[in-house]
């Protein structure tokens, strides 16, 4: 039915994702089978940290309740090095900002139950201008390493001459991978987490679950509705290729941020959880509404997003205003659904500017079962909101709203629904008589 709404165009593009989406063998190494849960310092502090920071944040996340809740992460981004290598070329924590050095700070977060991370380049320098790890990989990883470090995020600035590198977008993350790799299997130790900030699409073809853990899927998310669309409407095309140990990555939370509405953080914080994404937190933490910290801890989105049975993306079923398969960076996919560990997971969001009903038929969601009915958990009002039939309607959801909703099998419909088929497109007679349109 859908199919044949679809321009010849779009059909061409849904044979064209569906034929190159293959799933290759992720880098099941030990680490890594869930999306990462921590803080990151760059969306708001920048080039602007210090030992003293990332302690106190890592405070903070324990008495705000964010450990709890399942942050168990504290990663550093760039501008942590001195801006050249030691004599013997090593990579030298700011001495000045770090002074105490990272093993006094990789010990301290430890302690407190916390994994540490580390950022460095797959170039000649970090994006900031720092010395990035191109022909440095080993001895930089062991140093990482040796630092207390659990995790590495790998940017993508300062890309050597093509006669020096001589690698495609694949080879350059390949050779932090395989010292990563190296390190392991000479140290007995866990690898590190290695997180690929490769701002293109191309690792979700092929490369990137042989590589590393997560990669991103596009430039850098800003604090405002248009770059969450943004990144919403590129990811609806590449969902198949995240699972368990390898996953699109949406880039870092904007909670908190630049001029999100309450409505709007809550779609972004449904869209990153549901779509797997890793979940690394960028605001202040020292003066963090109430507001924000009630988006981060809805435990119900979070244990989606860390599903121990099943570690695939939700994908969308309908685009709601505009055709199927519309690539719109303004008006991206609003209907979606997924397996998870209890049933299908739903989300719906209102990109329109007014408020809006949203409806749809639930078998128009492929994980749901013609001829049953299903019991509705609204996953953000915490509420049992009854038993959907045939099909629900979310009312008035707000501007740049979301609606997240777990659905569970509630046993055989109530006898004698019209029509026979909820899809009435080939349905069909045993004799034989069709008496679908
Ligand atoms: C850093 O290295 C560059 C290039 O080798 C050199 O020109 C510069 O003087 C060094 N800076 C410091 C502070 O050592
Ligand atoms: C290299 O130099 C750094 C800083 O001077 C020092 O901390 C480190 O231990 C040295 N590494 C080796 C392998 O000698
Ligand atoms: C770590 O640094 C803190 C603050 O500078 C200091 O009080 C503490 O003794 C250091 N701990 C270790 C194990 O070096
Ligand atoms: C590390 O060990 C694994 C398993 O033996 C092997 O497949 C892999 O090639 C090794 N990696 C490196 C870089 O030596
Ligand atoms: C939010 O910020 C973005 C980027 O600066 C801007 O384009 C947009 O108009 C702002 N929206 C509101 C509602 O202020
Ligand atoms: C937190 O403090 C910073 C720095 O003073 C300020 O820019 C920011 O707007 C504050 N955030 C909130 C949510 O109050
Ligand atoms: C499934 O339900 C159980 C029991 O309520 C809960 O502990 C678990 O977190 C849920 N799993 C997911 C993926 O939501
Ligand atoms: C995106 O979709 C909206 C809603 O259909 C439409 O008004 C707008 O023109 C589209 N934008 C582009 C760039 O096609
Ligand atoms: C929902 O199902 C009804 C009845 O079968 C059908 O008329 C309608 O077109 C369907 N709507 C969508 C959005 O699939
Ligand atoms: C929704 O399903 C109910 C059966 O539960 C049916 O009566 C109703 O017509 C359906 N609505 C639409 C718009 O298809
Ligand atoms: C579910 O029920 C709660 C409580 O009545 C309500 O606040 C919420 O809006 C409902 N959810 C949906 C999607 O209708
Ligand atoms: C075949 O099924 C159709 C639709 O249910 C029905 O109208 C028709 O009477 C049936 N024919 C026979 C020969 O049973």
């Amino acid at each position: 039915m859908v199919l044949n709404l679809l321009s010849a165009a779009a059909v061409g593009l849904a044979v064209y994702l569906s034929g190159n989406v293959q799933p290759v063998a992720a880098l099941e190494n030990g680490v890594g089978r869930l999306p990462i849960l921590g803080y990151n310092t760059w969306n708001y502090y920048q080039c602007n940290i210090d030992e003293n920071l990332i302690i106190q944040t890592a405070s903070l996340m324990q008495s705000l309740g964010l450990q709890a809740a399942g942050y168990n992460h504290v990663h550093l981004d760039d501008c942590w090095a001195m801006k050249n290598r030691s004599s013997n070329g090593s990579l030298v924590p700011d001495t000045t900002r770090f002074a105490g050095g990272f093993n006094n700070m990789t010990d301290q977060l430890h302690a407190m139950g916390f994994q540490a991370g580390i950022y460095s380049d797959s170039g000649w320098y970090t994006c900031a201008g720092y010395p990035g790890s191109f022909m440095y990989e080993e001895q930089d990883a062991m140093t990482f390493q040796n630092w207390g470090f659990d995790y590495l995020k790998y940017d993508n600035c300062a890309i050597p001459y093509d006669d020096i590198i001589q690698q495609g977008t694949y080879g350059k993350y390949q050779r932090m991978s395989d010292a990563i790799s190296w390190l392991a299997n000479s140290t007995g130790l866990p690898p590190l987490i290695f997180s690929l900030c490769e701002w293109g699409w191309s690792q979700v073809w092929l490369w990137g679950a042989t590589v590393g853990q997560s990669w991103r899927t596009t430039g850098d998310i800003g604090p405002d509705w248009y770059s969450l669309t943004n990144i919403i409407n590129v990811n609806s095309f590449l969902t198949q290729a995240t699972d368990f140990y390898g996953r699109n990555d949406l880039d870092m939370l904007q909670l908190g941020n630049g001029n999100l509405t309450f409505d709007e953080a809550k779609s972004h914080f449904t869209a990153w959880a549901l779509m797997k994404s890793p979940l690394l937190i960028g605001t202040n933490l020292s003066n963090i509404t109430t507001e924000t910290l009630s988006i981060l801890t809805n435990s119900e989105i979070l244990a989606i997003n860390q599903d121990p049975v099943v570690g695939t993306s939700i994908s969308p079923f309908s685009w709601g205003v505009n055709p199927d398969f519309t690539y719109n960076s303004t008006y991206p996919a609003q209907y979606w659904s997924g397996p998870s560990q209890n049933g299908t997971v739903f989300m719906l969001i209102n990109v329109l500017d007014e408020p809006s009903d949203m409806f749809f038929n639930l078998t128009q969601s492929p994980w749901i079962r013609a001829g049953r009915q299903y019991a509705v958990r609204d996953l953000w009002a915490h509420t049992d909101n009854g038993t959907a039939v045939r099909n629900f309607t979310a009312t008035a959801v707000p501007p740049h709203g979301v609606v997240a909703l777990l659905m569970t099998d509630a046993g055989n419909e109530p006898a004698g629904i019209y029509p026979a088929c909820a899809v009435w497109y080939q349905c069909t007679d045993q004799n034989g008589t069709h008496v679908g349109g």
